[in-house]
This record gives structure tokens, sequence and C-alpha cells, in this order.
């Protein structure tokens, strides 16, 4: 029976994973971890909890993690674990510097030293940095140019994977950048949450700045799918020539080339719920060194391994609408728990109210 081990598993990524995992690999043992830090809700693993096993423990711990793994032995490793949040980054950087990079170093360290049969570190597209006026998109072996403190301590984890990598070549660690995720189980401080659980309280949508920051939007089951496709793809060695070239290390960008900007997305939530753009959305200053672009190439992926995204974005957007509206007692206790989740950078990057 293949074991999985999936960090981050009480996250949004991580939860919709294993809610899939469940489905697609009916057989295996699924070993979900998670140290339930501010995003962490153990009530998203509610629906596979026969399924699963859950451990509570710290990526950023190597004898916590070693544990795990001795326990386990897992055959199939799947690192979301991360601090993920770009405003929360802002306030308070060091919990990302130990998630996103020195728990990168962990996990592929375990995997090193109790060998398994593939290990996949999930990054993101904000390891690239704001995309250049006239550029169309990045791809994997574009420079790594983050500039926020979230952005840097993923990009610091990539910088360690690529290290593992090209020296340990018997290690099969892979590594994804995705675009933004939206589906069911999103914490409510992330932009389609937020709008609706706001417009569901009888609340405007803030939109920082003038809302034309640009994004690359993928709903989170494709996401995830990519990611199952490249934890089981058969990669074969590293060419000698990725030593310089970084396209050539086993990395994919994963996107469906769906490019929104903030405000968009916000005019089309208000109007699935049936509700008017120009009285439901309220402009409040930006958050500090705010990324105005990026979109991301997800063509290797598709001629490598044949993915492709199944999510059309109308559709998808609508469905995602509808499970928020469909399921209060989720949103709402995850707000009773942690507390009002909008930032007022007037307030110094206080809660909004
Ligand atoms: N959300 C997106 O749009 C997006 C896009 C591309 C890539 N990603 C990446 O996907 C991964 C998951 O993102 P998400 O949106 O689900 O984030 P999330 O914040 O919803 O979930 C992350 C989970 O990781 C857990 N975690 C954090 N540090 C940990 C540690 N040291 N030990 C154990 N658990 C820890 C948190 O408690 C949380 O449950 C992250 O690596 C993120 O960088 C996210």
């Amino acid at each position: 029976m293949a074991v999985y081990l999936v960090t981050g598993a009480a996250g949004f990524i991580g939860a919709n994973y294993v809610h899939l995992l469940s489905q697609w690999a009916p057989d295996a043992q699924i070993v979900a971890v998670d140290y339930i830090g501010f995003a962490g809700n153990e009530a998203n693993l509610d629906p596979v909890r026969d399924r699963i096993s859950f451990e509570k423990a710290d990526i950023a711990d190597f004898e916590m993690m070693a544990d795990v793994y001795r326990g386990y032995r897992p055959d199939y490793v799947v690192n979301f674990a991360a601090e993920s949040h770009n405003d929360r980054a802002i306030l308070s950087p060091s919990a990302f510097m130990r998630s996103n990079a020195l728990g990168a170093q962990v996990m592929a360290e375990c995997s090193r030293l109790m060998p398994v049969t593939a290990h996949v570190h999930v990054s993101t597209i904000e390891v690239y940095g704001d995309l250049a006026a006239g550029a169309e998109w990045f791809s994997e072996g574009s420079p790594l140019n983050a500039k926020t403190p979230y952005s840097a301590a993923k990009a610091a984890g990539d910088q360690i994977v690529r290290a593992y990598m090209q020296t340990y070549p018997d290690l099969s660690i892979r590594m994804t950048h995705c675009a933004n995720n939206y589906g069911p189980y999103q914490l409510p401080e992330k932009l389609i949450p937020l709008a609706v659980t706001n417009l569901l309280r009888g609340r405007k949508v803030p939109i920082y700045g003038d809302g034309l920051q640009s994004r690359d939007w993928l709903h989170v089951a494709d996401h995830c799918a990519a990611v199952h496709r490249v934890l089981h793809a058969d990669l074969g060695p590293i060419p000698a020539a990725a030593a310089t070239d970084p396209s050539l290390l086993p990395i994919f960008d994963v996107s469906g080339r769906q490019e929104a900007t903030n405000l968009e997305i916000a005019r089309r939530v208000v109007a699935e719920l049936g509700m008017d753009p120009a009285e439901w959305i309220e402009h409040i200053p930006d958050r500090p060194n705010h990324d105005r672009r990026y979109l991301i190439d997800p063509a290797k992926l598709e001629s490598a391994l044949g993915w492709t995204p199944e999510h059309a974005f109308d559709d998808g957007l609508a469905e995602t609408v509808r499970w928020y509206r469909d399921n209060p007692s989720w949103w709402e206790a995850v707000i009773a728990d942690k507390g009002e989740l909008g930032f007022d950078w007037a307030g110094q990057g206080t809660a909004r109210r």
C-alpha cells in the first residue's frame, strides 16, 4: 500500500489535495501533516477524517519530521506547508522564513535520509516577481526576482530545492510554481473568499488601490491535478546542461492562462451574487510594495506531462461563489476563531472591521 505524506494539509490547497487524493488513490495510506498555524484549520479535513492519519507537526523541526518519516515511511511526499499571506508577511516576516525556507530544507533532507519514491515541493509564481511591461509571461527559465517577504521566503525555499535536485541525483525531488488559486476552503483573508463573505454579511468588497493589479487564476482542483501528475511522472535523470539552464530541472510552471485584475474579480463576484458592483466595491489604501502583474506559461507541463486544466474560469468562479454561499457554517466558524481577516493599511496593517 502506497503511503502519501502531505504537509500543509489543513490549509486551503493541501486540504483540497487530500480530498482529491482520497479519491485518486483509494487504497493508499494518507498522512496529513500541519502545525495549525494562522491559516491552518483542522475542520478542512473533516470530509476525509476516516481516510487520513493526522500529525500535528512543524516542517521546520527536523527531529519532529524525522519521527513522522520513521513512523510512516512515506513513498510519496507533497510539501504544501508554508506561511502564505503577503499582508501578514509584511507584519511578521520571521515565521515566513522559517516555514518557507528552513521548512523546505528540512523536508528535502528527510526525503534524502529516508528515501522516498518522489517528493514535490510546491512553490509559487510569486518567486519570479513583477512581470516587466511588455513581457508576455514567466517560465521555468525566468530568473527568481522576489520582492516581498513572502515571495523572498518562497524563493529561498526554491533555491534550496534546486540545490538538492542537483547535489543529490538519487533524490527524486520536483518543484511546481503555480498561479493564484481559487476554490473552496480558502481562508477569507484572500481576495475571492473575502469578497464573498463580506457581501454575504452586507459589507462592501475592499479593493487595494486602483484594483488594477493583474493576476493569473487557476482552480485549486486543476493545481492539485498538476501536482499529482508531477509527483508520478517518470522524469529520468537531470541533464548536465541544467547546471546553467534551470528550465531543464524538474520544475513545472502551472497556469490556466487566465488573467484578470483584482477589480474585475471583485466585480464578477458581486455580480455572481446578484448585487450591483457600483454599490458594493470600495477602494482602500494599497499595501506596501504590492506586485503589479504576473502571468506564467504552463507549456512545459502541457507538452511534457499532458496536463490541461479542466475548469473554465467562469464556471469555476461561479461554483466557488456558490460554495461559500452554501457553506456559511464553515466560514462563520473561521471568522469566529480568527477574527476579521481583511487588512487596513491606512491603520498600518490592522484588522479591518
Ligand atoms: N494560494 C495560492 O494561490 C497559491 C498559489 C501558488 C502556490 N501556492 C503555494 O501552495 C502552498 C499552499 O498554499 P495555501 O494557499 O494552501 O496556503 P494556506 O496558508 O492556506 O495553507 C498553508 C498550510 O501550511 C501550514 N503550515 C505553515 N507552516 C507550517 C509548518 N512550519 N509546519 C507545518 N505546517 C505549516 C499552515 O498551518 C496551513 O495550514 C504554499 O506553499 C503556497 O506558497 C499557493
